[in-house]
């Protein structure tokens, strides 16, 4: 298949920049475009032959659910059922934006595009290229993130092409995203609203708006053999993960430095190739390797940002071993930290 490439300029944004791109989406096609969070690989949501598609052009397993995008409320009544006042409160203060709820599906959604559950996930997505594509096309978008499954997610066209050229129709150049991290999940089927994916709006943001949220505790999972069961479908596969293997430490960053020197010597005597993640601060503190910078420690939107690309930058570079500070959780840190550990299989030292 031929993967037409449309780029567009997001400051002078027309209809008919999304006309093929809508056509396509309504033939049941796969476009994939840019969010404020990554870029997503869209479908028609409600057609079962579309997210077969979706599923097949990324490799996924397709018990892992799809999230539902919409640009107008009314859609968020017809596609789910038994809404929670808190869903209401939640959209009226992140939609547009990065944060996805999970409800009890409604009838119209069939069960290819929520994996075979009885609850569905719902996003307005707020970057103004994504909502014109669900616009014009009068449909709702099923779209996961345009990598291939266990890739690191795409936050530049670059990316989605490396992943899905030749196996989608379309995908719209819209530039770098802005967040660079996946939306945040809540689940609100349930008992207690659950964070299910840290990312941009946070625990406390969250509470802020409706009380008491709880993280799943697979969000807080550490240690690869902790035995916790995700509930997000997704969260269980193998994720974002480089070519290279990953490794983060942790601990006083004098101590940091100094073991990472050490390993990534013991790794260059051998010819290995090596990457050091690093930040604006220490970027200058190491001997190996090619080092790069994920921006200023204290610029946490910048970390958020860089991570999948620089990842991605080490896969085409074909480094063999990569090293990474580690970052506090605080606010964003949650979602950058929990991205991290999944990208190393949970491998970090404390050192
Ligand atoms: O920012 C984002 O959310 C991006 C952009 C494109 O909107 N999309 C995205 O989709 O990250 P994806 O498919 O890569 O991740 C969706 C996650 C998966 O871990 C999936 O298991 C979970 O959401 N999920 C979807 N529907 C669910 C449901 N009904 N119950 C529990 N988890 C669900
Ligand atoms: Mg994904």
């Amino acid at each position: 298949m031929k993967t037409i490439i449309q780029t567009v300029d997001r400051k002078n944004l027309i209809s008919k920049d999304f006309e093929k791109a809508a056509e396509l989406l309504r033939q049941g096609q796969l476009v994939a475009f840019p969010t404020e969070t990554v870029y997503g690989l869209g479908g028609n949501a409600l057609d079962e032959t579309a997210a077969r598609r979706i599923y097949e052009a990324k490799g996924r397993p397709s018990d892992n659910p799809l999230i539902v995008h919409i640009a107008d409320m009314n859609a968020l009544d017809e596609l789910a059922v038994e809404i929670p006042k808190e869903g209401y409160q939640l959209a009226d203060a992140f939609w547009p934006g990065p944060l996805t709820m999970i409800f009890k599906k409604s009838e119209v959604v069939p069960y290819s595009t929520t994996g075979g559950l009885d609850t569905v996930a719902i996003r307005m997505p707020s970057d103004p290229i994504a909502a014109m594509l669900i616009q014009e096309s009068g449909l709702f978008l099923a779209a996961p993130s345009a990598n291939s499954s266990g890739r690191p997610s795409t936050t530049k066209a670059e990316h989605v092409i490396e992943d899905l050229s030749g196996k989608i129709s379309m995908i719209i150049d819209g530039g770098a995203v802005d967040i660079g991290l996946e939306s945040t999940i809540v689940d609100l089927s349930g008992e207690k609203p659950m964070i299910l994916r840290p990312g941009f709006i946070t625990k406390e943001q969250l509470s802020d708006v409706i009380g008491d949220v709880e993280y799943d505790r697979a969000v807080l999972k550490r240690e690869k053999n902790e035995n916790v069961v995700a509930k997000a479908p997704g969260m269980k596969y193998k994720h974002y993960a480089p070519k290279g293997e990953l490794t983060i430490y942790e601990g006083d960053m004098s101590n940091v430095i100094t073991r990472i020197n050490q390993e990534s010597k013991v790794k260059a005597d051998l010819g290995e190739s090596i990457g050091i993640l690093a930040t604006d601060e220490t970027k200058h503190c190491y001997q190996y390797g090619i080092v790069k910078s994920i921006g200023s420690r204290s610029d946490e939107k910048a970390i958020a940002s860089h991570l999948f690309d620089i990842l991605r930058e080490f896969d085409t570079l074909g480094i063999s071993y990569i090293y990474s500070e580690s970052f506090g959780d605080n606010n964003l840190g949650q979602a950058i930290m929990n991205r991290l550990l999944k990208a190393a299989g949970y491998h970090i030292i404390t050192v």
